[in-house]
């Protein structure tokens, strides 16, 4: 018997110290000390041990119950000392701000033109907009470019009949508001286009801003005025700005204009092609034929007009280098503005 209570003693101590949580701390002590337990049933066997043992282990069993229950009660306060330590080093602070969520941006197009936009409203520009399905005798023949005039090849257009078309540029609304409306004009035309055109700097549609001004006598000087301070207002004041002469049939003369080049500041680049400038603009005086198309008197009035393409102009203004991005709705690339 006094074996027997010196295996049981040394058992529930080594249970005691592996016990984790109060929940098996609690089966421990119902196991041992419960009424149905193992000192309950050492109790009732000492009546079969002889009188002279009996006092002696009957000491023992006690000790080693008290003993346990010191121990458990011991290891309880630790245990749950523990808890409390761990609750307070990871509680939840009620009083933290939830994180904010995703807010939308402005996609990376629409703030370049929000910044045409402002800019050109500030010289007097009203926006005016027009179809994008368009019919050929305003995307062409208005503009003089004539069925059998070989500018028409300049554009691959998208046909929807042999006469209804998706716009290839916006320079047919200049024909529509003129038709509706009588000089002083001064407007802008934001819209998309449509070329059979991809790869890395050509998306089948895009985005143009078409400028147009008639009044009674404006001189290509004028233009150079309105385009030089808007080159500078949307890609600083140290940007060289550069005419070159061109052709447009709707325009005469008519002129390319390149900026020094935003990436190299016109050292030489691959985006300049190492020229040191990169094309932005098509402009001109209105050819005579256009207002004679609209009703106008050409001794009378005269006017300008330029075109620039928006995704050209974000592409040089943020570095970018393949047009896609702007369509493909990445978020990694538009989080970046
Ligand atoms: N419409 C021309 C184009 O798309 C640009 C342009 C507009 C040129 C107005 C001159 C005047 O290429």
């Amino acid at each position: 018997m006094l074996g027997e209570l010196v295996v049981l003693k040394e058992g529930v101590y080594e249970e005691i110290r592996q016990a984790r949580s109060l929940h098996e701390l609690e089966e421990i002590r119902i196991k041992y000390l419960g009424r149905k337990g193992i000192f309950t049933s050492v109790f009732k066997c000492l009546v079969r041990i002889p009188k002279e043992e009996r006092k002696e282990i009957g000491r023992l069993a006690n000790e080693i119950k008290n003993k346990v229950e010191a121990l458990i009660s011991k290891k309880k306060t630790k245990i749950k000392r523990r808890e409390e330590d761990f609750l307070k080093r990871s509680s939840i602070d009620i009083t933290l701000s939830p994180p904010l969520p995703d807010i939308a941006k402005k996609h990376p197009l629409t703030k370049v033109l929000d910044e045409i936009i402002v800019i050109f409203e500030g010289l007097g520009f009203q926006i005016e907009e027009g179809p994008e399905v368009e019919s050929s005798y305003y995307n062409f023949d208005a503009l003089n470019i004539p069925a059998s005039h070989p500018a028409r090849d300049m554009h691959d257009t998208f046909y929807i009949t042999d006469e209804v078309l998706l716009r290839t540029h916006t320079s047919p609304v200049q024909i529509r508001v003129m038709e509706r409306t009588k000089p002083p004009i001064r407007i802008i035309v934001p819209g998309k286009v449509y070329r059979r055109d991809a790869d890395i700097s050509h998306s089948p549609m895009f985005h143009q801003v078409e400028g147009l001004l008639v009044d009674e006598d404006t001189s290509f000087a004028e233009l150079k005025g309105v385009l030089t301070l808007f080159v500078h207002r949307i890609f600083g004041e140290e940007t060289r700005i550069r005419f070159r002469p061109s052709f447009f049939p709707f325009t005469e003369p008519s002129a390319e204009i390149d900026i020094s080049c935003v990436m190299c500041k016109g050292n030489g680049c691959g985006v300049c092609k190492t020229t040191g400038f990169v094309e932005i603009l098509g402009a001109g005086m209105v050819d005579p034929e256009v207002f004679k198309a609209v009703g106008y008197d050409p001794e009378r009035f005269s006017g300008f007009a330029f075109g620039m393409g928006v995704e050209r102009i974000a592409m040089l203004k943020y570095g970018i280098d393949n047009i896609r991005l702007f369509f493909e709705n990445d978020l990694r690339f538009l989080e970046q503005f």
